[in-house]
């Protein structure tokens, strides 16, 4: 059997950068990568779990290999559905979580002897999980792979603790934990070294960074400073740890990006407070005008949700009236999907699917209009 591996990754940029993660470990073990899952021995999804929609892809593309290869689920479905992933697809051989992803090469080492057609071993038939693991190790970031020989995402943060009721990244991701800014630093420096020139620091909620010493804006600086480097920017913001001091790093610091991504999520005030996003409508346009007025020439993108439960056609005109406002440059809408452990799925799901499809359609209109006006292109 070949010890090629092949990986795919569905989700958000963390999961992107814990793929390359994944990847350098692999290659420092011994084995080999392919773009190819047909020249592929291994088969590695990097799963998420963040809507229905996301969670039905990764299961129809896994029913879709049932040639003897090696399967192996990792990433956030991993961590959501534990075991119980080898009994809706008994033909995956092992499960591994967000925390645990510094097992997987010695995990595949052990399911190739077993699955090895000339050897009957005792492991035969065992399927193995590690959804245990509380911390990554420091160390897992340095091996140096990046899938773009120019670009570097660069994790500062893991997990999430702002329990937006509707969200399951606090449950699949863990609460957050901040790398030692001393040890980004020192990955970014590794990663210029190998000719890479633009950075992208990444968090589910990136200005709550600090590592009691370092805060983000501060890291912000000293990136800036580093010799080199020639472009960085930072996903994601929170409205409710963002404030003017960012605003004015942004507009002071030359090689950072004048671009932020702050989710909206809702326009209604009534909504926000459900959702517990810990801002009102009030605050996030007030918000916005700052950084407008400060950051020359700023690019601002966001996240909107229709259907929360209880949304009332008045709440969807709030949301629609905001963006209709805000002019955001670009927008992601998304259709309210329920999601185990959190606090909404205790709601009723009660805005029917055909209301959730008519409130979407309209929103995306809206937005398609107002993105091509201000040409930005990078909009679904
Ligand atoms: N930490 C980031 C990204 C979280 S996931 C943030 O706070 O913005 C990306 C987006 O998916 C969210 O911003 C939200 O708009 C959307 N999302 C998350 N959970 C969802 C759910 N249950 N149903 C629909 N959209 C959801
Ligand atoms: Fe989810 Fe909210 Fe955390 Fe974003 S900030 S990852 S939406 S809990
Ligand atoms: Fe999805 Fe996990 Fe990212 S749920 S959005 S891959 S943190």
């Amino acid at each position: 059997m070949t010890k090629k591996v092949y990986i795919k990754v569905f989700g958000c940029q963390m999961n992107v950068r814990d793929s390359e993660v994944i990847c350098g470990l692999l290659e420092k073990a011994g084995y080999g990568l392919t773009d190819s899952p047909d020249k592929a021995g291994i088969i590695l999804f990097n799963t998420c779990s963040v809507r229905q929609h996301a969670e039905d892809r990764v299961w129809s593309e896994i029913g879709r290999h049932k040639d003897g290869k090696i399967i192996g689920v990792l990433g956030c479905m991993a961590q959501n559905y534990k075991e119980k992933i080898f009994e809706r697809a008994p033909n995956v051989d092992f499960v591994v979580g967000p925390s645990d992803i510094d097992k997987v090469p010695g995990i595949i080492t052990r399911v190739c002897r077993y699955k090895l057609p000339d050897k009957a071993h005792s492991l035969n038939e065992a399927k193995i999980w590690e959804t245990g693991g509380e911390k990554r190790t420091g160390d897992i970031y340095h091996t140096g792979f990046y899938a773009d020989k120019d670009h570097a995402f660069v994790v500062i943060s893991e997990g999430c603790s702002n329990y937006c009721s509707y969200c399951v990244v606090p449950y699949v991701r863990g609460e957050i934990r901040h790398r030692m800014s001393r040890d980004i630093l020192k990955e970014i420096e590794e990663a210029l070294d190998k000719g890479i020139t633009k950075v992208t620091l990444l968090g589910q909620n990136v200005n709550a960074y600090s590592d009691g010493e370092v805060n983000f804006v501060k890291l912000l600086q000293l990136v800036n400073r580093m010799k080199g480097l020639q472009e960085f920017s930072f996903i994601t913001s929170h409205p409710k740890n963002t404030a003017v001091d960012l605003f004015k790093a942004m507009a002071e610091l030359e090689k950072l990006k004048k671009y932020l991504h702050l989710p909206l999520q809702s326009g209604s005030d009534r909504i926000l407070k459900l959702m517990n996003r810990g801002y009102s409508r009030k605050f996030y346009l007030d918000l916005i005008e700052e950084y407008r007025k400060i950051v020359k020439k700023a690019v601002l993108t966001t996240d909107i949700i229709v259907g929360f439960p209880t949304e009332t056609e008045d709440d969807f005109r709030d949301t629609y009236d905001a963006l209709k406002g805000v002019e955001f440059d670009c927008a992601y809408i998304f259709k309210y999907s329920p999601r185990t452990h959190t606090e909404a799925e205790k709601l009723d799901d009660d805005v029917v699917k055909k209301d959730k499809e008519k409130r979407h359609k309209l929103i995306l209109e809206l937005q398609k209009e107002i993105s091509r006006r201000k040409k930005c292109e990078n909009t679904f």
